[in-house]
């Protein structure tokens, strides 16, 4: 996740947008799905950069196929579980969460199962400039006989089920809010359209490059995280000893919640807060970054266990976007001057 690796696999990212367009091009005059497009492109990036394969042209169905087992991954996880609250009434399992997460679970690791056992037949994996793949450092890791640095086959496959749910949905979900927020606001569609004139030109293509100058485009994906942060309470976190913070006793071993959903929305930091502004960022885009330091916008949350993949998130965010906006510039002038 260094820049040296994000950089190293810019081929990738570039590959699976390629990829992206020319289906679009190649439905041109019938209805697209754009949402599993941007889905299998995220997802084809991510595991590109995990074990340098990707589900493409017939395969792809096997793509959308982990769409809908990682859409029901998030409806589980997010279901209230009266066994979370009456602990007592776990055996019971009576809603039936525990048994369907489980047999959720279990496609996943399947899937990662089938990709390792590729691994093995094959030897080692497509090499990142002069680096191993991150699955194949996982193997290794797993091969080591010392116990203390040694991972098991379990733990393998759930450091890859963590890092390919935690990146794919993210982006992809941020990425599809900030289209919807843009064709709600034409206004400021238009602004994009003018900016990616202005830097992109007349040509088709949009290159990593390109990207610190979209300033404009920035400031919406910033404002689309600020009113949708993909994880809206950022994740569980477990004090392991009874700590005081502000007065307030947390106790060792419970969860506590950051709803940065509703103080990314709270009018006490910001001036009319449900309405979709990404002027708001534009004069401050340095001080409102993704660092987690300033508590009124923290959408990759903070501290230690703050996102490792904020840079790729920005890059394979920005990138799609523009190459969407690229593509479509025309049509949505037309539409924009309705
Ligand atoms: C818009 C995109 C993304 C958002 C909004 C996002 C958000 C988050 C949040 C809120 C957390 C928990 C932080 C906390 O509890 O304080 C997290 C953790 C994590 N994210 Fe992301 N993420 C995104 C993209 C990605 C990408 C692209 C990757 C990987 C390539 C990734 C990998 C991870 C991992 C592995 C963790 C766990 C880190 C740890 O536990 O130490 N995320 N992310």
């Amino acid at each position: 996740m260094s820049n040296k690796g994000l950089n190293a696999c810019y081929e990738f990212r570039r590959r699976e947008i390629r990829y992206m367009v020319k289906n679009i091009h190649g439905k041109i005059g019938s209805p697209i799905n754009l949402s599993e497009q941007i889905f299998l492109t995220t997802f084809n990036v991510t595991v590109n950069m995990l074990w340098g394969g990707s589900l493409n042209g017939e395969e792809s169905n096997l793509g959308i196929e982990f769409k809908d087992q990682f859409e029901e991954f998030v409806r589980l996880m997010v279901e209230p579980n009266v066994s979370d609250m009456f602990p007592v009434l776990r055996p019971f399992d009576l809603q039936g969460i525990e048994s369907k997460a489980k047999k959720n679970i279990s496609w996943f690791y399947e899937f990662f199962e089938s990709v390792i056992e590729q691994r093995k037949k094959l030897g080692e994996g497509p090499k990142m400039a002069d680096s191993k793949d991150f699955l194949q450092q996982l193997l290794e890791l797993n091969q080591k006989g010392d116990v203390k640095t040694s991972i098991s086959m379990k733990e393998t496959n759930a450091v890859l089920l963590n890092i390919v749910t935690g990146a794919t949905d993210t982006a992809f979900t941020t990425i599809e809010w900030g289209m919807t927020e843009l064709l709600r606001h034409p206004d400021k569609l238009r602004r994009v359209i003018e900016e990616l004139d202005a830097i992109i030109g007349d040509q088709n293509i949009v290159e990593e490059f390109h990207l610190p100058r979209l300033l404009y485009l920035e400031a919406v994906v910033k404002e689309t995280l600020r009113i949708h942060p993909p994880a809206p309470l950022l994740m569980p976190h477990m004090p392991s000893e009874t700590i005081v913070v502000a007065g307030y006793t947390i106790p060792k071993n419970f969860n506590i919640f950051f709803n940065v959903w509703a103080i990314q929305r709270d009018a006490e930091f910001w001036e009319d807060p449900l309405q979709f502004e990404p002027e708001m960022f534009l004069n401050v885009i340095e001080k409102r970054n993704y660092k987690g330091n300033s508590f009124d916008f923290f959408p990759f949350g903070s501290g230690r266990r703050i996102c490792i993949g904020i840079s790729m998130a920005e890059k394979i965010m920005m990138l799609v976007l523009a190459t969407l906006f690229v593509l479509f510039r025309m049509g949505i002038a037309e539409w924009a001057k309705t």
